[in-house]
């Protein structure tokens, strides 16, 4: 393995379309830092089940063993929606997801200023907010086992699944969000429903724990729906959330819409040796694929925690994150964070990926 393989997994509908123009961000980075990066391409989602007849082929699971860091689109639309859950698209990127135990997933929701109109809140409770969601990848309700449907003997159908976390796994994704805190403004809220779950009941009391190798870190704790309540009533109160699986997939599409936007929110999902996943927190979009429509800037930003967390290079992530906060505040938008204003342009998915290299140009001589 070279230090620098990135495996780009496009996936499907908008897929494609956001992650070429991100590629278009690592080729330019790679040129302005004369960096050794090589990029390679797989299939995943409804593109693999198409052409090789699973959504996460053995050949992208070696592709992905062998690379530092994954860029992936999105996965799923309707062309797949009749198919068995075990078959679907999404099973791709949760075998992905848990075969390379990509258990720690940041999403960080920050508003970018200019952008603070083209949320559904009011901008006076959204200014300056800077939040990360840290949620537990590879376990919880999505991964426990027993599951499924099955006829019970009234003969009725019965659906279940089981909500389970050992020790270790919350104690390792405890200690990332602790970490992490320490990095930021040191407050970390963790969400639960422990006056219901004892999976959570557990989940509290080994944040409580591990809360003793971090004393300088404030821990507080919430239950979900709260928290739900919180995040678009008071959202500025939180710092970092660390939550389970399927709660942080709530509450992370909610924060998104804080932003303005989810066309704006990256995401990174780490194993214990800083390879990652790196994801926009959309969708695939099956209404806008092909339109050219598509907001790049969440890819791209993944691409900007990529460099960061995958290949330890903060410089070159910083300067993509400059690059996409000022092509916002010269009044370029796509069309889901376009409010018509005089001051604003509103681009295709090709141009914003441009705009946002010319920027990186200017930045780096
Ligand atoms: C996400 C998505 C996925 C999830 C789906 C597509 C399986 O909603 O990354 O938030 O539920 O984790
Ligand atoms: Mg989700």
């Amino acid at each position: 393995m070279t230090s620098n393989n990135i495996l780009v997994l496009p996936g499907d509908n908008i897929g494609p379309e956001i992650t070429s123009e991100a590629v278009k961000v690592i080729n330019q980075v790679k040129q302005s830092f004369n960096l050794d990066v090589n990029v390679a391409y797989g299939v995943i989602g409804g593109e693999a089940i198409d052409n090789f007849g699973h959504p996460c082929p053995i050949e992208t699971i070696n592709l992905a063993k062998s690379s530092k860091a994954i860029l992936l689109g999105a996965v799923g639309g309707p062309k797949w929606d009749s198919l068995e859950l075990v078959s679907r698209p999404e099973q791709g990127l949760l075998k992905i997801r848990k075969e390379l135990d990509f258990y720690a997933n940041l999403r960080p929701a920050c508003i970018f200023d200019d952008l603070s109109n083209s949320s559904s809140l009011k901008s006076e409770i959204l200014e300056g907010l800077d939040l990360l969601i840290v949620r537990e990848l590879v376990s919880g309700i999505y991964f426990g086992e027993p599951r499924g449907i099955f006829t019970n003997d009234a003969g009725d159908r019965e659906g279940f699944n089981t909500y389970r976390y050992s020790e270790p796994e919350i104690r390792r994704i405890a200690k990332i969000a602790f970490k992490l805190s320490m990095q930021r403004n040191k407050k970390l809220c963790s969400v639960d429903k422990s006056n219901v779950l004892e999976v959570t009941r557990l989940w509290r009391e080994i944040l409580i724990d591990e809360s003793e190798n971090f004393p300088e870190v404030a821990l507080t704790h919430m239950y979900v729906d709260n928290a739900a309540m919180q995040l678009i009533s008071n959202p500025r109160q939180f710092d970092v959330i660390v939550t389970g699986n399927m709660f942080g997939d709530i509450l992370s599409d909610i924060s998104a819409m804080l932003t303005g936007s989810i066309g704006m929110l990256p995401s990174a999902s780490l194993n214990s040796d800083n390879r990652g996943l790196y994801e926009p927190c959309h969708g695939s979009a099956p209404d806008i694929a092909g339109k050219g429509i598509a907001n790049p800037l969440a890819t791209i930003l993944s691409v900007a925690m990529l460099f960061r967390h995958s290949l330890a290079l903060e410089d070159a992530a910083k300067v993509i994150e400059l690059s996409v906060k000022e092509v916002l505040s010269e009044g370029y938008r796509t069309v889901d964070i376009f409010t018509n204003s005089i001051e604003e342009k509103c681009l295709s998915t090709i141009e914003m990926g441009d705009m946002v290299i010319k920027k990186i140009k200017e930045l780096v001589h």
